[in-house]
């Protein structure tokens, strides 16, 4: 299983590199809106930037275009003026028209252009396991089920009370789902069966306790991509840090000199 870190935040991409422990990074609009003032880098510098930090481990950067056409000509232009071999395009699965409530298929035809000309594609905002199978039909190396956005779904359709952060079960809760999807886990784990005779990857996104990770994992999820605080609590235990303390105690002048 491979991680992730889900942040465009130059920090926070070069912290985790250096560590050792993250096989890839994705971004989002909404994720370089919040990097970029910190940055005080223009767009095309900063996606190079983070592509550079990543030492050709795989970045992807999302597409704010909609149409098929549009869509394809924006994925060309990252890839030539960010001008790095590990970027992987983010493409929605479903398209809206001009914001509003009607949909397009341009995702998908987008999907099969792209993956055609060997543009390595990453299929965003997946709530269902048919979004995820028409993405691997149009050629997708990744396709990324929104975990925590669905437990949010379910709690917020069904009226109950939440945290963001706040563990969801993922065997769910009684007479709570969504069209036969009773968790976020569960979304990824129908994902990773129904593309298990394809060669696109499962992508667990939008991760936000070490719990939902560990789902993830034991569900079959080829990749999982957290946010830096989610890595880095991962390290924590309220045993191990008591175990930490009275090793401290223990340990010996002479001990802590050697
Ligand atoms: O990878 C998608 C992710 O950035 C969305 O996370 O917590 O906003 O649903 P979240």
């Amino acid at each position: 299983m491979k991680l992730y870190l889900d942040s465009a935040n130059i920090k926070e991409v070069e912290t985790m590199m250096s560590y050792g422990i993250i096989d890839g990074v994705t971004t989002n609009p909404s994720l370089l809106k919040k990097a970029l003032p910190i940055s005080g880098l223009n767009i095309t510098q900063h996606l190079r930037k983070l592509c550079k930090i990543m030492k050709g481990k795989p970045v992807s950067i999302e597409l704010t275009q909609r149409t098929h056409k549009e869509m394809v000509k924006q994925a060309r232009n990252i890839i030539q003026k960010v001008k790095c071999n590990n970027i992987v395009i983010k493409v929605p699965v479903c398209t809206i028209i001009n914001g509003k409530e009607t949909f397009s298929m341009d995702g998908i035809k987008t999907i099969k252009s792209l993956s055609e000309c060997n543009i390595e594609v990453n299929t965003t905002l997946i709530f269902t396991p048919e979004q995820a199978l028409l993405a691997a039909k149009a050629g997708a190396k990744y396709v990324s089920p929104f975990t925590g956005r669905m437990d949010d779904y379910l709690r917020d359709t069904h009226r109950i009370k939440y945290d963001k952060k706040d563990y969801y079960p993922f065997q769910g809760k009684k007479n709570v789902e969504d069209e036969g999807i009773i968790s976020g886990i569960d979304l990824v784990q129908q994902c990773v069966e129904i593309l298990e005779s394809y060669n696109t990857e499962v992508l667990a996104a939008s991760v936000r306790n070490t719990q939902q990770l560990r789902e993830c994992s034991i569900v079959g999820a080829d990749i999982i991509t957290v946010p830096y605080t989610v890595l880095q609590l991962m390290v924590v235990h309220p045993k191990t840090m008591q175990g930490m303390k009275q090793f401290d105690k223990d340990s010996s002048e002479e001990y802590k000199a050697l």
